[in-house]
């Protein structure tokens, strides 16, 4: 089988490498790819936006199942065209991949189905908004409507900060026009848990849970990024939590988007906040986690293949999906500045000695004249697997201290909070 893979990050890299180990598998290119997607795949240089130029490489190379990774080309219509010339894919149409495109339009589906999430209003004027805003007080949450790479949230504990996030939205326009509407959210206290299913429409195959861990310091410091670490299992989040998240949270989601006219079929994302009345929804996305998908996808027991082909094809309900028992952790290495503005081209020593202890999931890096240089704010997912979530960190670390490059930054207390509990 030829697959084609959409994306250039340490996700697309982790599932690169997972399907890689099919035996189903011939040949697996990657577009745009990366330094590290580029040993185990050919990279093709065609950006993930596009979606003509991809269908059409799909259609001369014979791609029997194309996949992609990030939301934006998912939110483009990629699926759309792809489907429309025959081509087989699994991945959400862009009218369903709007459950992540438009928090309002998230935040009314969950209204609408009495599916669990944060109280709301959302607003298209700076005016309305502020005046919601100083009626409800700190804590409180401003997101921006549309895509922001996972930065367009504040979670402000002063009014002040609430107030200058709305104007920086809003006024300053610094997330473009994914601000031109904000979402202005209750605060939820408790801790995050993410799970990910594969869903065809009306079956949906709930995975392992994991936890990420979005500020980018030590102790849930400073801003958020698209994601510092992550890990899986979440031992202190017992199973009969995660039965309750799936019957009254993935499922509902999924026959809402049937009843609204956009079955969902791909990779639903529900990030969730575990407060003392039970799980609610934070956000939605169309698509895999990034860095979750690095400790999910190595304990999937099942093919790969096998599950994203009867995705493609409405049969998940037939295949029943394994999971194995080890824990994985993994450590994200970012570029000096990330999540604000960084340098690229810094080169990255030491990756030749990492060994068993880990896998070196390339986020942002790039070859050039020979060497591995970083390419973009999160540049590595340090990932490795052991018998217990403290097992496996340790050797992520281990993994860690090998490798440099100018400013390397990682938070340091990754999966903490699973060995404190
Ligand atoms: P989002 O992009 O919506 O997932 O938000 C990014 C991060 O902001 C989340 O992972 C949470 O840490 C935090 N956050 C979002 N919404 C809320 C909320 N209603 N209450 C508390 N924290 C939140
Ligand atoms: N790690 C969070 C996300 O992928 O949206």
């Amino acid at each position: 089988m030829n697959i084609l893979v959409v994306g250039s990050g340490g996700r697309e890299h982790a599932i690169v490498w997972k399907l890689a180990q099919s035996p189903k598998v011939e040949k697996i290119y990657c577009a745009p790819g990366n330094a590290g997607i580029a040993q185990i795949a050919e990279c093709v240089p065609i950006s993930v936006m596009e979606i003509e130029k991809l269908a059409q490489f799909a259609e001369e190379q014979k791609i029997d199942l194309t996949f992609v990774g990030p939301e934006d080309p998912l939110l483009g219509g990629i699926v759309d065209v792809f489907e429309e010339r025959g081509l087989t894919v699994f991945g959400p149409k862009k009218n369903a991949a709007l459950i992540e495109g438009s928090k309002t339009f998230a935040k009314d589906l969950m209204k609408k189905y009495n599916i669990p999430t944060a109280k709301y209003e959302s607003f298209d004027t700076y005016e309305e908004a502020l005046t919601y805003l100083r009626k409800e007080g700190a804590p409180i949450v401003v997101k921006a409507d549309g895509l922001a790479a996972g930065k367009g949230v504040t979670v402000a504990l002063t009014l002040e900060e609430a107030e200058e996030a709305l104007r920086q939205i809003m006024k300053d326009e610094v997330f473009g026009s994914a601000g031109a509407r904000v979402v202005i959210e209750e605060f939820l206290q408790g801790e995050e848990m993410t799970l990910l299913s594969f869903v065809d429409g009306t079956t949906v195959k709930p995975m392992v849970p994991s936890q990420d861990h979005k500020p980018v310091y030590d102790e849930d410091k400073g801003p958020n990024t698209g994601g510092m670490g992550t890990y899986s299992p979440v031992p202190h989040m017992p199973q009969s939590l995660v039965e309750q998240i799936i019957q009254n949270i993935v499922n509902p989601t999924a026959e809402a988007m049937v009843k609204e006219g956009s079955p969902f079929k791909g990779i639903l994302y529900t990030g969730l906040i575990i407060t003392k009345d039970g799980p609610k929804v934070i956000e939605y996305n169309a698509r895999f986690g990034d860095p979750e998908t690095q400790v999910v996808l190595p304990r999937l027991d099942t093919d790969l293949v096998d599950i994203l082909i009867a995705g493609a094809t409405g049969e998940l309900e037939k295949l029943d999906v394994q999971w194995k028992k080890e824990a994985a952790v993994c450590v994200i290495m970012a570029s000096g500045g990330y999540p604000g503005p960084y340098e690229k081209g810094k080169e990255i020593t030491g990756l030749d000695q990492v060994g068993e202890e880990a896998i070196v999931f390339h986020a942002g890096t790039e070859l050039k004249d020979g060497k591995v240089v970083t390419n973009g704010g999160r540049v590595l997912a340090v990932t490795s697997i052991g018998s217990t979530v403290q097992e496996a960190r340790d050797k992520a670390y281990q993994a860690v201290q090998k490798i440099s490059f100018e400013g390397a930054h990682y938070r340091s207390d990754i999966a903490q909070k699973a060995l404190r509990a």
